[in-house]
Order: C-alpha cells, then sequence, then structure tokens
C-alpha cells in the first residue's frame, strides 16, 4: 500500500490565517515528503502492507525513522482536518465537556493558547480526551497520541515551517489565531464522538 499526503485544503482555504504559499510549502515540501519517505522506508519490510496506525504502534520504541516518518504522516492529515476559517464553535458533547471544565468557552480557547505557547522546540500542541476528560499535551517532534492512552481531538503543528512564512517568529501570533479563528470544532466533536462510546463524559 502506498500512503499519500492527506490534505483537504486547496488555494485560499484557509486565508487570511495561512496563506496560500504556506499551504503550497507545507503540503507539498514536508507533509508529502513524510508520504514518500516512509513508503520507500516500509518497502519490502515487515511494515509493508500495514495500516499507518499499525505502523506508528509497531516502530513506537524500535524503529526511529519509520515512527517518525508515519507519525509526522498522520499528525498532518489530522492538523488539516482540524483547520477551517470561520468554523462555527461546537453546540453539542465537546461543547458540554468543555462547559463541564473550563469557566467559558472563551476560557477554554485562552488555556490551550497559553499551554500551545510553552511548547519547546518543533512538535505539536493537542486537545485529547484522556481518563474521559479533556487536557491539553505538547508532544516534541514527531511523538502523536496515536496508540497511546490519549485520544486526539485537535493538534495545532508548531513546527517552524507551518507559520514562518506568514509569522516569521511570532509562533504566539500563529497559535493564537489558529485557535480563535481556524479550528474546524465540527470535525473535533466528531473525534470525541469517536470515543464516546468507552469513556464516560463529565
Ligand atoms: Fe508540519
Amino acid at each position: 500500500m502506498q500512503f499519500q499526503a492527506q490534505n483537504i485544503h486547496q488555494n485560499a482555504d484557509l486565508m487570511p490565517v495561512l496563506s496560500q504559499k504556506t499551504i503550497e510549502y507545507h503540503y507539498g515540501k514536508h507533509h508529502c515528503g513524510y508520504a514518500r519517505t516512509l513508503n520507500a522506508l516500509v518497502e519490502n519490510t515487515e511494515f509493508a502492507g500495514r495500516t499507518l496506525e499499525e505502523i506508528i504502534l509497531q516502530s513506537r520504541g524500535v524503529d526511529q525513522k519509520i515512527f517518525n516518518n508515519a507519525a509526522q504522516l498522520f499528525n498532518h492529515d489530522f492538523y488539516w482536518r482540524c483547520l477551517k476559517i470561520h468554523s462555527e464553535r461546537p453546540i453539542g458533547k465537546l461543547r458540554k465537556l468543555v462547559e463541564a471544565q473550563f469557566a467559558s468557552f472563551e476560557e477554554f480557547e485562552d488555556q490551550y493558547i497559553t499551554y500551545a505557547n510553552t511548547m519547546f522546540g518543533s512538535g505539536w500542541s493537542w486537545l485529547v480526551l484522556e481518563n474521559g476528560r479533556l487536557a491539553f499535551f505538547n508532544s516534541q517532534n514527531a511523538e502523536t497520541p496515536v496508540g497511546t492512552h490519549r485520544s486526539a481531538i485537535c493538534v495545532i503543528d508548531l513546527w517552524e515551517h507551518a507559520y514562518y512564512i506568514d509569522y516569521y517568529n511570532d509562533r504566539a501570533l500563529y497559535i493564537s489565531r489558529i485557535i480563535k479563528e481556524c479550528i474546524n470544532w465540527k470535525f473535533c466533536e466528531s473525534q470525541l464522538d469517536a470515543c464516546a462510546s468507552y469513556v464516560t463524559l463529565a
């Protein structure tokens, strides 16, 4: 099975938060690169023919190169799905869970922004479901919640290539604008729904 980088966004889909140039470089040079490298690495190995999730699980701690490329492919596929310009805030289960744990939706957004800003170096800032509750989780480099006790609900790419063309070194502004203006809460809610069968909602 040949893996392909999945990006639902084209052209000016995410303007004005992310430019077309950022999407082209991020998707074309970085995201597609992980798919190409992974396909080459797994060819004629025990990982050939496995799903992406299986490869992440089975290569973690065993083959760092394969893990990094598989996890980066998953993380990027997930990241693009988390983005949508002028998305409406959630009204269902996710809203209920946010309001059970935070004073307001604005307070939740502010805490996510503050937490994401604590990330040092390259990586990802996740909203996850952990033990039935929402939690923030920053992962270094390619690390991913796949195959762990955490279920991914939302993610922000914090590698420099995600924001440098549009924001230069102002990562804080990128984080703030993504969370306030560009999260696809409907997609995030669908990820929570997928977990709902085996967790107790607060
Ligand atoms: Fe990236």
